[in-house]
């Protein structure tokens, strides 16, 4: 099946999936949450997800939280027989969809040897904008950022000036 027509529906993560995300993130990070930790997490204020579906199954997810001016990704991840399909665009895109001209970027925390990472994220226009040493223990950690560009509308007659009188 090709990335245009796999039949995948990316909508805000319902209760009854997290156990399958407590499942796909074991398959995804070293570090897994448990479906406790997970729920725990879910619990905080202004923490939310979105998921990827194909039918019932569930091939990708993201947690985040929203603040006052920006999103802080906190968990992101596609089942890896669904990787580089442009899931984890689809997943990315949702989230970019809700920012705003208050809340106007994205910031994840990506592992300083975690270079599939990295690529992704700059991949979808986000940039390293600091490194936090130790961040993970003995490992620095980089601070990445998806800005919202403000489109300029040029009005049609910019370019017909006239000179003043
Ligand atoms: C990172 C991750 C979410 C990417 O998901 P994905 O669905 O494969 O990503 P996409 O197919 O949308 O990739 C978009 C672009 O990002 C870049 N990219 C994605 N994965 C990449 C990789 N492993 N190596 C290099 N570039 C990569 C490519 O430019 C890709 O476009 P292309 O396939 O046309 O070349 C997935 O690999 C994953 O779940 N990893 C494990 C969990 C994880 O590390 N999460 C991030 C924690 S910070």
């Amino acid at each position: 099946m090709t990335r245009d027509d796999m039949p995948l529906r990316v909508v805000w993560l319902e209760c009854r999936y997290r156990p399958a995300v407590a499942e796909l993130d074991k398959l995804c990070y070293a570090n897994p949450l448990t479906l406790l930790e997970l729920q725990t997490m879910l619990r905080r204020p202004h923490c939310t997800g979105a998921m990827v579906v194909v039918g019932d199954r569930l091939i990708g997810y993201n947690i985040f939280e929203s603040h006052k001016d920006r999103y802080t990704i906190l968990r992101f991840a596609v089942h890896p027989e669904f990787r580089r399909q442009a899931v984890g665009t689809r997943l990315f895109q949702y989230l970019a969809k809700q920012l705003s001209t208050r809340k106007s970027r994205i910031i994840v925390e990506v592992p300083e040897t975690d270079l599939h990472s990295q690529l992704f994220f700059r991949a979808l226009q986000f940039r390293a904008i600091h490194i936090e040493r130790g961040g993970l223990g003995t490992e620095d950690v980089y601070i990445m950022q998806y800005r919202k560009t403000i489109a300029l509308i040029v009005p049609q007659s910019a370019g017909e000036l006239t000179p003043h009188q």
